[in-house]
Formats: structure tokens, sequence, C-alpha cells
């Protein structure tokens, strides 16, 4: 731990119910590596508080907060200026005050990218978004954002089909129509291999040279990340995805790259 004193500046993450959550390490990581004089805590933050947690931030001069579930929408109504892709996107996971204003970005969808982007270039390419989430939506966003060419699956085939009409992927369908069509890139946003051996799709559904990213990141290789490998695809588990949002977060206080790297280790140390 870097040592607090009177200039120390206070970033965090607000989420109900506290759980788990590896944000504080990746980002105190990331203050000890680039030697910022700053502390980063979780705060427990139930719904109904969420207003006078954000008018205590301002308060207090807090630089940033990461915004968890159940917030990621509801804190658009107390900032002072959202972001116009966090507003596509329709939500904020990102909370930076810059001269006593609360300005609300998403870093979710640059996350996702950046990802992928260890592995392959993503303009042109066929991809897959797995889910209808709010997880879903960062993803498509990005993907769309970078020139792929993106078809969204869902058990619940109507969520996928508005979200494919509302973003401008093309046209949605249920998660048996995966294969129907080649893919280079698919991503599962969906819960389905979070603690548990489950995969959203069947293994033989995937094809060598694919990029398979998981939003799932406990266990650290799920079974789709383990299909894939068999079948010969690359893979990126979806602890990069975190990495990366939260690189993004640190960029937009700091304006700082972020250490990568060290802040993966400290995801890795905090399960
Ligand atoms: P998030 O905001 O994290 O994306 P969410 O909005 O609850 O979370 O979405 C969860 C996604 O996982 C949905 O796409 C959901 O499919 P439905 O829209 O059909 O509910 C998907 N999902 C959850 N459990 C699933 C399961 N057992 N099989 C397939 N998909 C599942």
């Amino acid at each position: 731990m870097q040592r607090i004193g009177p200039t120390t500046r206070l970033c965090g993450v607000i989420l109900h119910p506290a759980g788990h959550t590896r944000s504080p390490a990746m980002h105190n990581a990331a203050f000890r590596a680039l030697g910022i004089d700053a502390v980063y805590l979780a705060f427990d933050v139930l719904p109904e508080a969420l207003g006078p947690a954000l008018a205590g931030a301002r308060a207090l001069g807090v630089r940033q907060l990461a915004v968890s579930l159940p917030h990621k929408l509801a804190v658009m109504q107390h900032l002072d200026e959202v972001d116009a892709t966090a507003r596509r996107i329709g939500a904020v996971n990102t909370v930076t005050v810059r001269d006593g204003r609360l300005m609300g970005d998403n870093t979710d969808w640059t996350g996702a990218v950046r990802a992928l982007e260890r592995e392959t270039a993503l303009a042109g390419r066929e991809a897959v978004v797995l889910g209808a989430g709010g997880a879903a939506r960062a993803v498509v966003y990005g993907l769309l954002e970078r020139g792929a060419r993106v078809r969204v699956l869902n058990r619940t085939p109507e969520r996928a089909a508005a979200l494919a009409r509302e973003l401008g992927a093309d046209a949605g369908a249920g998660l048996e129509a995966l294969g129907e069509r080649d893919f280079d890139v698919l991503v599962n946003t969906t819960s389905v291999g979070l603690r548990s051996q489950d995969s959203p799709v069947p293994a033989d559904r995937i094809e060598a040279g694919t990029v398979v990213l998981d939003a799932v990141y406990d266990p650290p290789r799920t079974r789709l990340l383990q299909d894939a490998e068999a079948r010969g695809a690359r893979t990126v588990g979806g602890k990069w995805m975190l990495v990366h949002q939260a690189a993004e977060q640190l960029r937009l206080w700091t304006g700082c790259e972020a250490p990568v790297e060290e802040m993966a280790r400290a995801f890795d140390l905090a399960g």
C-alpha cells in the first residue's frame, strides 16, 4: 500500500450488494506502478442512496467512481453530462469529476474491443455476440464502432432482435442459429459458464482460427474457452475486458497510459 497523506486523492467503485470486486486491486496496482498519490475503495451503495452518494463524492472531491451493478442506468439522472457513446449504449460505468462536474462515460465497450484486439483486428470481421443484456449492448456497440459486421444471438430471440435493430447490427436470432453463417469472432456475454462447466453453444460450432472472448471470468478458463481452444480457436478471457475497461477509466481521469500487465496481475491475485 502506498503512503496515504493529506494530498492523497480518492477514487472508488459503487455497487450493491458489496460482493466481490477486483476493481480496487487493479486500480491501486496502477496507482502504485505510476506513482499516483491516490487510493481506490469499494463502496456498497443502496439504490436509494445513489443520489446522496454522488452528491457526497462531488462535495468531497472524489476524482472518479466506477459504476457497477445495479447502478449503471440509474446513475445517469444524477450526472451533469453523459457522453454520447454512453447514452447510445444506455449505461454509464464511469463517473469522472472534472471541476466539480460529474461526467458519465462508458468504458465497457472499450474494454471489450481492446480485449479482442489482443488477438485480432476487427474491421471487416464477421462477429457473433451471444446474449442481449447490458454487457451485450456495450460489446455490440464496440464491434460496430470498429467496423465489424455483427450478429446477435440470444436464448430469447426477441431481445436479440430488439438490440440488433436499435444498435444497427444484423437481424438477431436464437442461440441455435450459431453456425448458420461463418464467423471470425465470437463473444459470449450471457452468464452461462459462470461458476459452472456449462457452455452457451456446442463445441462443434466453433471453427479453428476463430477468436473467442468470454465475458465470464470466473472460472478463468470457462468451458466455452476450453472447447474453443480444443477446436483450434484463439481465446481471450473475460479478465481482459475488465482490465482494459479499467485502463480506459484511468486514462479518463489521469490522462496516463495504464500499466495493463500490472493490473492484470493484480486482478489474478485478487481472485
Ligand atoms: P448483463 O447485463 O450482464 O448482460 P442480463 O441483462 O441479465 O445481464 O443478461 C443476461 C444474458 O444472459 C441474457 O442475454 C440472457 O438471455 P435471455 O435474454 O434469454 O434471458 C442470458 N442467459 C442467462 N442465462 C442463460 C441460460 N441459461 N442460457 C442461455 N442464455 C442465458
